[in-house]
């Protein structure tokens, strides 16, 4: 496959830079290391294999190791402040490195980046870092090396202009089988925890003719399962002219032809239409899951949140979902102790994971994000308190998945063989549910569709292919 996403070319101006840079670092004598760090979300493992893709064009190998690399990127998650704390700490820790590294540049970009606040402390604190570059500029990499490289002054480059989305960036993604396609950047929702809708600015759709020869080439060069990402997928296509909502892209790349499987998260809960079900319920290809965050079981606290649907309109969308395909299983996000939220209104979102079944939630206690309305609400509940609630909260949702689980077995699903597992002789294959079978096998099938008998679960589910 191409090392270019899509044949709308990457800037030229960029690919002079990237030229120039491999004349530069080939003079070394050896061949110049980069290694990306990631931290956070599906989003961000994407666009650290575009920031990998780029490297490769500037003549880097890429290497998973710290302490042999001569550039060292951090791509950083904001969204909650324990992330953030170790990125400090682990940008700290190449001080040490570029004492014995002369040539050693030291970037960090991404969502905590974004922050004026971050980048100025970077700046300050943190003279070390050579490049510091926001969520909208990364296709600049190269010119960022090549200034840096070339003797110019650290770099700080933050600018977030909401303009056209910049297509052909190379990508070296890391997976021969499964593969991420971004279809939307940026967040317009501005839930009042979240700190998304700043750093990463407006929500803006790629073309659906974009997405569609993205998706062409990778089934053409064998992929066999492609995740859309988006802070929120069911949006797609607001401000394009072309009339191609989500619902109509997913039926769009359901018709390339081809043996793979879709998937796509997030999905937010205001947006899920019946058109959407309907598309997943008549797509063979789109697998039976929704990740659809909740967040609180509360109304008020919804509201509070700014989330826009009620627990009865979330539910709602549920049995919406389940009419149209019995099998389906549902995943979540919740937050537990949003500023004012009382015991009371925990037992709601507890109702909630108990009336839905969720087969697995992704589950956060609070945490403050300047700059964001809820930062400023009184929040008079103890984190030791809320640390109580969320140990309730993971009991209950623990015993949901044991029961889901403890009803599959004897069951036989088709799954996409994925790695290998901790276990010896066993690989990790995600059924159309995602959920995650150990399947007693070579590493030969990895890569390939299997269906597999459920044999038992005891943490978790163990299966045999069958024919
Ligand atoms: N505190 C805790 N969790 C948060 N999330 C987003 N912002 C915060 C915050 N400030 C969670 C939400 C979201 C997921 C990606 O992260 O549940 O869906
Ligand atoms: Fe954050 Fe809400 Fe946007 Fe998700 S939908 S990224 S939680 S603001």
């Amino acid at each position: 496959m191409s090392i270019f996403s899509s044949d709308v070319s990457y800037p030229t101006e960029q690919q002079a830079y990237a030229e120039k840079v491999r004349r530069i670092i080939t003079a070394f004598g050896k061949t110049a290391k980069a290694c990306v760090v990631t931290y956070g979300c599906q989003q961000n493992v994407n666009d650290s294999q575009r920031l990998k893709g780029m490297l490769r064009l500037m003549g880097y190998e890429i290497t998973e190791t710290e302490e042999n690399a001569d550039f060292i990127i951090f791509n950083t998650c904001a969204v909650r402040e324990h992330a953030e704390d170790r990125v400090f700490g682990n940008v700290g820790a190449t001080k040490k490195l570029k004492r014995e590294n002369k040539n050693l540049i030291v970037a960090v970009c991404g969502c905590m980046a974004q922050q004026k606040s971050v980048a100025d402390k970077f700046k300050e604190s943190y003279p070390y870092v050579d490049i510091v570059f926001g969520t909208q500029v990364s296709h600049r990499l190269p010119e960022f090396v090549y200034k840096r490289l070339t003797g110019g002054k650290r770099i700080f480059e933050l600018e977030l202009k909401n303009e056209k989305i910049v297509e052909g960036v190379p990508i070296d993604r890391e997976d021969r089988f499964k593969g991420y396609i971004p279809i939307t950047y940026g967040c317009d929702n501005f839930c009042t925890y979240c700190i998304v809708p700043y750093v990463r600015g407006r929500e803006r759709s790629r073309a659906a003719g974009e997405i569609l020869k993205e998706a062409k080439q990778m089934v053409d060069s064998g992929y066999k399962e492609i995740m859309l990402l988006g802070q929120n997928v069911n949006s797609y296509g607001k401000g394009n002219a072309d009339g191609i909502n989500f619902a109509k892209l997913l039926r769009m790349i359901n018709d390339i032809k081809g043996d793979f499987i879709i998937r796509f998260m997030t999905s937010h809960p205001k947006d899920c239409t019946e058109e959407l079900l309907d598309a997943m319920r008549d797509c063979e290809k789109v697998e039976r899951h929704l990740h659809l965050p909740f967040q609180s079981g509360s109304d008020r606290v919804l509201g509070a949140m700014n989330r826009r649907y009620t627990r009865e309109k979330y539910l709602s969308l549920i049995k919406a979902a389940r009419e149209r395909m019995p099998d389906i299983s549902f995943t979540t996000d919740i937050i537990v102790g949003f500023p004012g939220e009382t015991y009371e209104e925990f037992c709601e979102t507890l109702s909630l994971i108990k009336e839905v079944e969720f087969s697995s939630a992704f589950t956060f206690i609070y945490s403050k994000r300047q700059r964001t309305p809820a930062a400023v609400m009184p929040d008079p509940v103890s984190r030791k308190e809320k640390g109580e609630w969320f140990s309730l909260l993971l009991k209950e949702q623990d015993k949901i998945s044991k029961k889901l689980n403890n009803n599959l077995v004897g069951q036989t699903v088709r799954v996409l063989i994925e790695e290998p597992s901790p276990e010896e002789g066993f690989l990790i294959g995600r059924s159309g549910t995602a959920l995650n079978i150990y399947v007693e096998g070579e590493k030969d099938l990895i890569g390939t569709f299997k269906n597999v008998k459920i044999n038992s679960y005891t943490n978790v589910l163990y299966g045999t292919v069958v024919e």
